[in-house]
């Protein structure tokens, strides 16, 4: 509804922008008789939505669907299949299946746009496919999920836990019945897997990224995090290493509370990029909600309304090389532990004799005390280690008999 809303309501300021009307021919969804907020009587209407890619009457087509597969692809795939071009908010649908889609759009001569898959109302996919053109990226990152972005603020506010911010989150409509897709980092890691092929002219390759949710970061995590000066993200990075590999991952991550992307709170996203001539660019919005993803819908009509064409990713499909993962165990990090261990004499050498055995230097280290007799809380912030040896030492210390569930490790981000 947002996009026949913002068209009513800009139609002037687009016509004056592109010299032409855009005509909304036909609709399509579930029900017809559901109450919309809007009146649709003055619109055809079309039962079967894949009818909408058949019609000699239309140019463009707009799928706002969601999903991977069933009517989403059917209706994108008969559109481009049509010589008609495609917008679409549908950023799993592109993860999954981009490359055979973009490939379509190529062969029928049409377009293949998706603005409002990344990031909501930010012009991020513009921003870094035709804006920062000229520019090697050297890395892109991002808040991609305002949904995790809420939670994470909302427990930091609030002291709250994780599942208590999650059924609030519901409630508010900031959440999904099911969220799994955000909170698990699935819906970042979508958008994320888009913007790495841009940034690097790489084909769409959504399985091999690393994807961790938020599920597991508890009140005290956060409660930490910020007296040491850190905030908890859900950060979606890709960046090129010096040796043309390239490192990629949706986790959560703990970022200087002072970094601007520290300072992104609530439902707000956010996208950054760095270019070898730009410098450092960060665009932030809001990523979802009806008037944000119809501005970004809507800016897709106009470029295919102006006649300009850009190769869905930026580079033809045939241009795009396979992206040489980096091996994450040769990384340097610094990370936070979260182990709950036992109150025992001894305890602390144990930990400390497996860090030194792993050559992993402590740069601190906090113990919080439960009530007498429970585990204690022991949080340790390592100086950077190659990450092999952080996860071999994660290993030995998950074992030891003191530590009485597998602890919580973050990635410490310097950005
Ligand atoms: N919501 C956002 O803020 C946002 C932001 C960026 C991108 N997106 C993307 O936009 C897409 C849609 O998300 P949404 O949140 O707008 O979902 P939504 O509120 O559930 O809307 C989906 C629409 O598709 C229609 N539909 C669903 N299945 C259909 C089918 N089998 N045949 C015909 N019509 C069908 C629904 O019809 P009924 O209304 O009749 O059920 C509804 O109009 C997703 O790809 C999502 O990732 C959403």
């Amino acid at each position: 509804m947002g996009v026949l809303t913002l068209l009513r309501d800009n139609g002037e300021v687009i016509c004056q922008r592109t010299g032409k009307n855009l005509e909304v021919v036909a609709v399509s969804a579930r029900s017809r008789t559901k109450d919309r907020g809007m009146d649709l009587s003055d619109l055809a209407w079309e039962e079967d939505p894949i009818a909408l890619a058949r019609r000699d009457d239309v140019d463009v087509v707009l799928e706002m669907v969601g999903g991977e597969t069933g009517t989403a692809l059917e209706l994108v795939e008969t559109a481009l299949r049509n010589g008609k071009s495609v917008v679409t908010a549908n950023k799993a649908l592109l993860a999954h299946d981009g490359m055979r889609l973009s490939r379509l759009a190529e062969e029928n001569g049409v377009q293949l746009l998706f603005e409002a898959a990344v990031a909501g109302g930010i012009p991020a996919v513009k921003g870094l496919r035709e804006g920062l053109a000229g520019n090697q990226i050297k890395m892109v990152y991002g808040i991609l999920n305002g949904t995790c972005n809420y939670i994470l603020s909302s427990m930091r506010e609030t002291g709250r836990g994780f599942d208590a911010v999650l059924a609030e989150a519901q409630e508010l409509g900031y959440a999904e019945a099911e969220p799994s897709l955000d909170v698990d980092g699935y819906d970042a890691a979508h958008k994320l897997t888009l913007l790495a092929s841009m940034a690097f002219g790489t084909q769409l390759d959504f399985d091999k990224l690393q994807v961790e949710g938020i599920r597991r970061i508890s009140a005290p995590d956060i409660q930490i995090a910020d007296e040491l000066g850190y905030r908890i993200k859900l950060l979606g990075l890709a960046r090129r290493l010096p040796d043309g590999s390239i490192e990629q991952f949706v986790r959560p991550v703990l970022v200087p509370k002072e970094s601007e992307i520290g300072k992104v709170e609530g439902v707000f996203n956010a996208v950054v990029a760095n270019g070898n001539y730009v410098d450092e660019v960060m665009m932030v919005g809001r990523g979802a909600g009806a008037g944000p993803t119809a501005s970004a819908v809507v800016s897709d009509l106009v470029d295919l309304a102006r006649g300009t064409s850009v190769p869905t990713l930026g580079v033809p499909c045939d241009a795009l090389t396979p992206a040489k993962l980096s091996n994450d165990e040769d990384l340097y990090r610094a990370v936070y532990m979260h182990l709950t261990i036992l109150d025992q004499p001894g305890a602390l050498a144990k930990v400390a004799e497996i860090f030194g055995r792993e050559e992993i230097s402590i740069a601190s280290l906090i113990q919080r005390e439960g009530r007498e007799g429970l585990p204690v809380s022991l949080i340790i912030i390592t100086h950077e280690a190659r990450f092999a040896n952080i996860r071999a030492a994660r290993k030995e210390l998950d074992a030891l008999p003191i530590v009485v569930e597998p602890m919580h490790m973050m990635i410490i981000q310097e950005l």
